[in-house]
Order: C-alpha cells, then structure tokens, then sequence
C-alpha cells in the first residue's frame, strides 16, 4: 500500500498519519519531521536545511529528493508506506511517479484533508510537539495531562519555530502557490481522496479509512 498525505500546514497530516500507519501496518514518512531531526542532531543537511524551514519557505526539491530516495531504500517500505508532506511541488511528484514504476508500484490512495486557513492559524499557533518521540497536542484542542510532560513518553513539549504567526501565513501561501496545484495533478490520475479536516480527529480518521477500503474494494 502506497499512500500520500496532502493537505496545508496544520490539517492534521502527522495526527492521522501515526493512526493510518498503525492501522494498516505501513510506516508513516514525514519529510518534515527528518529535516527537523538532522537540525537537532547538527546534521549537515540539518544546515543546510534550517534557513528555509524557520522561514516557512520549501526545501530545495533535490535536498528533499535525497532523503526520500534514501528512506524509501529502507526494508521497512517493503509493505508500503504513508508520505506525509511529501511530494510538495510537481517535480516532487514526477520524481515519485518515475521511483514508483521503476519498482512496479503505485500509489493506492492521495489523501487530500481540507481545513479553512483561519482555523490553520490557530491550529498552528497553539501547537505543542513531544521532543522526544514527536506526539502532537494542542493549548486548547488536545491539552497533554501533565502541563509541559508528553503523555506517552514523558518527553518535554515544546513550540516549533516555524509555528509563530507571520511564518504560519508565509507557509499557507506557499502552500498554496507551489503544493495546491498537486490537487488537480492526482485528481487528473484518479487517486484523490478528498476529507473535511475541519472535523473532529476520530471523525476525519474515519473518514479516511473508509475512503482508502472503499478504494481497495473491501
Ligand atoms: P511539515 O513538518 O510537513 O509541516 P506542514 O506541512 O507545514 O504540516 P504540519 O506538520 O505543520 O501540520 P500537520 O498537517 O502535520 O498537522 P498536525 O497533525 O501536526 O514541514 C515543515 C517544513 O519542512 C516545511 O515548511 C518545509 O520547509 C519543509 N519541508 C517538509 N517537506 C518538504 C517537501 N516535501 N518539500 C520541501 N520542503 C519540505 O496538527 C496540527 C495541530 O492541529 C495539532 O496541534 C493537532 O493536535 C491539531 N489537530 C489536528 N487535527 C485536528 C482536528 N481534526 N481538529 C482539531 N485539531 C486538530
Ligand atoms: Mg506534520
């Protein structure tokens, strides 16, 4: 099972991906979430790629293009695997595209999760992310039980830097000058789930869920 999850800053993409992942067995991929691990491990990527996420710019396609291609070669991937924030421009989804039939693959499902920018704000804004193995809360919508203590790992939470206002406006329209276009390109294949994110986690989980065994005919 090969699937992507499409969507803007703050859809949900990393809540649903762990969930998805777990469901079907597959493991979830975040690009984001490796560029923000080789910049807390001082990685050279990690430097090279720090400038253009704390200013909630893309990441050049070829440095993206390396660490897909070198996650891919993982035997993990051997059963399938959930991009989450991956591709995000079109010479990203080519490249995919062209990996993908090279292997005798496909893509089963793009997961596309819709939310009205405002609500994006505040999403990002109130976020809080476990440094230790990632969990995502929220000030308001998902508040941890121990103020500041993850609840799964008792790692300590803490603000992304590219979750401050002005960068999270900078990130919707990048979002949707360089990103949005690949709606229509998947549309255009037949692969485009399309899921209300502005809905409660459990319902837009199950929204997708359904979608993915509607489209694997079980
Ligand atoms: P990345 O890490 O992918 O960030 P993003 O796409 O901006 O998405 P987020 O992680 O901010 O949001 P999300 O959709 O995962 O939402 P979440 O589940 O956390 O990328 C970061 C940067 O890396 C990019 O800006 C770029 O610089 C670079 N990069 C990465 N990939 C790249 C690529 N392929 N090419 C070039 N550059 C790349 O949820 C958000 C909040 O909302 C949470 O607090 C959560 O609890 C809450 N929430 C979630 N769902 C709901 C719901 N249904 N109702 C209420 N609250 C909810
Ligand atoms: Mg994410």
């Amino acid at each position: 099972m090969q699937l992507i999850l499409l969507g803007p800053p703050g859809a949900g993409k990393g809540t649903q991906a762990t969930r998805i992942g777990e469901e079907f067995g597959i493991p979830p991929i975040s690009t984001g979430d490796m560029f923000r691990e080789a910049i807390k491990k001082k990685t050279p990527l990690g430097e090279e790629v720090a400038q253009y996420i704390q200013a909630g710019e893309l990441v050049p396609d070829e440095l993206v293009l390396g660490i897909v291609r070198d996650r891919l070669a993982q035997p993990d991937t051997a059963v399938g695997f959930l991009l989450d924030g991956f591709p995000r421009t079109l010479p990203q989804a080519v490249v995919l595209d062209q990996y993908l039939t090279e292997k005798g693959q496909k893509l089963t499902v793009v997961i596309d999760i819709e939310v009205d920018p405002e609500i994006l704000v505040m999403r990002l804004s109130g976020r809080r992310i476990c440094q230790e193995c990632g969990a995502v809360y929220h000030i308001l919508t998902k508040k941890e039980q121990q103020a500041g203590i993850c609840d799964h790992c008792q790692g300590r939470l803490i603000q992304r830097e590219d979750d401050y206002e002005a960068t999270v406006r900078n990130r919707l329209t990048v979002y949707t000058n360089q990103t949005a276009p690949l709606i229509k390109y998947y549309r255009d294949a037949g692969l485009l789930l399309q899921i209300d994110g502005a809905q409660p986690i459990s319902a837009v989980y199950q929204g997708i869920i359904t979608g993915i065994r509607q489209r694997l005919g079980q």
